[in-house]
């Protein structure tokens, strides 16, 4: 059961593909399910969040299937109102038993919340949980270039990797270069921007047809193309296969650039800009 899935390098020394899985609203058994098919599909990296409630659901689909448990990357993330260094700690721990699993690969801190301003504690506590074996790799969301130097002037460590809200609505340019000067992964939130509005532009409808392709395998194949490791979610086994296809095309220099022309300002999805948002 290998999985077709380029994989690349991390400043670490870790080695991920470069496509994942999202599970956000996967919950239960009927999340367990489909996170399993995905692991059938050739999934080998999947998403979770603290925040989400279904770390367990997660190691549920890890024990229900075959693939060994160390051929899988299983990331969760921290939520906001455990900055502080101890309860970041108990967090992690917390996260494991849910999951039941004895260590996660990635481990990352949801949002900065700058306001609050504990990020930099925080990650202490990333540093020292990956020092103690229960993560093996250790980075970050929704954080800023400013929010990336300050960890760097506190801890001296940066993280492996940023997952950014990054879809063709918001290309993430400057955070992308921001990101390849400092060798940190760039990972894509909503990298299909949530499958609504996208599938009925025309620009990538006439991409899609010139390819034979589906427009959601256009843009995972832009996200690839970027460099950057998007991590799509579907409940169904046939569109999680679909969104695998994308190793067998290319797009050229004129049809990246005309998908970078659906990028806006504004685009984000959610108004979710990581300088004011907060989340707990
Ligand atoms: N770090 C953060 O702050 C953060 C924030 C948001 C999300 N995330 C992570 O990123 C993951 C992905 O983002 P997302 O779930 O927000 O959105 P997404 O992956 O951009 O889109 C998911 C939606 O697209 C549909 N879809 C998937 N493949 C499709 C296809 N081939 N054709 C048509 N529709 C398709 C899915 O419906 P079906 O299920 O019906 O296929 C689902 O409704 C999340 O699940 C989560 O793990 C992280």
């Amino acid at each position: 059961m290998n999985s077709q899935i380029p994989v690349t390098t991390l400043n670490d020394g870790m080695k991920v593909p470069m496509l994942g899985f999202g599970t956000y609203t996967m919950n239960g058994n009927q999340g367990a399910q489909g996170i399993h098919h995905a692991i059938d599909a050739g999934y080998r990296l999947i998403d979770s969040a603290y925040n989400y409630e279904n770390e367990g659901t997660v190691g549920e689909a890890v024990r229900r299937s075959s693939v060994p448990r160390e051929q899988l990357m299983i990331t969760s993330k921290l939520p906001g109102r455990y900055h502080s260094y101890d309860k970041a700690l108990i967090t992690i721990q917390e996260s494991l038993y849910r999951a039941q699993l004895d260590y996660y690969d990635f481990y990352l801190i949801h949002w900065p919340n700058p306001k609050q301003e504990m990020y930099a504690e925080a990650w202490q506590a990333l540093i020292d949980a990956k020092r103690w074996g229960l993560i093996r790799s250790i980075g970050v969301c929704n954080f800023l270039p400013e929010h990336i130097e300050r960890l760097k002037k506190e801890t001296g460590v940066l993280p492996s990797i940023n997952q950014i809200e990054l879809h063709p609505y918001f290309n993430q340019e400057e955070q992308r270069m921001f990101h390849e000067e400092h060798h940190i992964a760039t990972q894509s939130w909503s990298p299909l921007a949530r499958a609504k509005n996208i599938l009925g532009e025309e620009v990538l409808q006439e991409i899609a047809r010139a390819h034979n392709k589906s427009i959601s395998q256009v843009v995972l194949r832009w996200q690839y193309q970027l460099g950057s490791i998007a991590i799509p979610r579907s409940s169904s086994h046939e569109r999680q296969c679909e969104n695998m296809a994308i190793f067998d095309f290319s797009l050229s220099e004129t049809e990246m650039s005309k998908i970078a022309s659906l990028t806006r300002a504004d685009g984000r999805l959610k108004d979710q800009d990581p300088a004011e948002y907060e989340e707990f």
